[in-house]
């Protein structure tokens, strides 16, 4: 418990310097490892890693609905005029104008890019640091692209999920300019479990590779969308990003906001935004 909430902390933290390099912080949770082992963020770096972690970039229009925010998380177009992301993105609920919502590109620095404030964000009720990791943040005005559509009930958590962001390609790493894929499989609650004792089953779902490690979402992610294509071949949200112990480690998944347990939910609470 106590070094999941540090590992919380220290990624909170990460959130708010995230435009410039999440290395303090990621040297921070690197030195939190489990087995007490005191592998440095310099031996870390020192490895060979490429994308997202482990991934590659994203094509213009790929993901339409992704958009990145600027206290350093990402999040999906869930209606033209607000986003879903994270709880552990934002300070809480009520009237907010101070997030920047940046749509339409990938590249980050495409002067295509579209910029719109926030005026008002909701925060998951409850939402205490443990599970319920969903906020919805309404837009001063509509991002003109299509919007993600959320899993409404728990038949796609499972097979193979995409997840994408502007966040760290590596443990310690810096935040990208251009947005980043990478496909991670379903971990089973059990064999999660098996991981992390902490996890919220029902609220949290898993995925990643258990026995390899090298693919995963990362520090600067948080918020943003996990994806899969439905029986019609569209694509539905099944989680958000919200933690895992480093990145991309053999043995530590990545942890997302089971979407499907909260979607009705989120759907009255963006109905009642302002
Ligand atoms: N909490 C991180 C953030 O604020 C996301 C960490 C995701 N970690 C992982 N290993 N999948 O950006």
């Amino acid at each position: 418990m106590q070094k999941k909430l540090l590992g919380r902390i220290v990624a909170g933290a990460a959130v708010a310097l995230a435009a410039i390099s999440l290395t303090p912080a990621g040297a921070a949770v690197v030195g939190a490892d489990d087995k007490g082992s005191s592998v440095t963020a310099s031996e870390k770096s020192g490895k060979p890693s490429p994308k997202i972690v482990g991934g590659t970039k994203a094509e213009q229009g790929e993901f339409p609905w992704m958009v990145r925010l600027s206290m350093g998380c990402g999040g999906a177009l869930f209606e033209k005029d607000v986003v879903l992301t994270a709880a552990h993105c934002v300070d809480g609920s009520g009237e907010n104008t101070s997030i920047t919502a940046t749509g339409g590109v990938v590249d980050l620095e495409d002067s295509n890019k579209v910029d719109v404030k926030s005026t008002e964000v909701l925060q998951a009720p409850g939402y205490n640091g443990t599970g319920k990791d969903w906020a919805l943040i309404k837009l001063a005005e509509p991002i003109d692209q299509p919007t993600l559509p959320i899993a409404e009930d728990a038949n796609l958590n499972e097979g193979d999920f995409t997840v994408a962001g502007w966040g760290a390609d590596k443990e310690g790493g810096e935040q990208q300019q251009h947005l980043l894929k990478v496909d991670v499989p379903f971990v089973d609650d059990a064999t999660c479990k098996g991981a992390y004792a902490e996890l919220v089953e029902g609220e949290e779902l898993c995925a990643g590779d258990m026995e390899a490690g090298g693919i995963d979402s990362c520090q600067g992610d948080s918020g943003g969308p996990m994806f899969r294509k439905d029986e019609a071949g569209e694509f539905v949200q099944v989680g958000i990003v919200s933690w895992g112990e480093g990145c991309a480690r053999a043995g530590k998944p990545g942890v997302y906001t089971e979407v499907s347990n909260f979607a009705a939910d989120i759907k009255k609470a963006a109905a009642d935004l302002g």
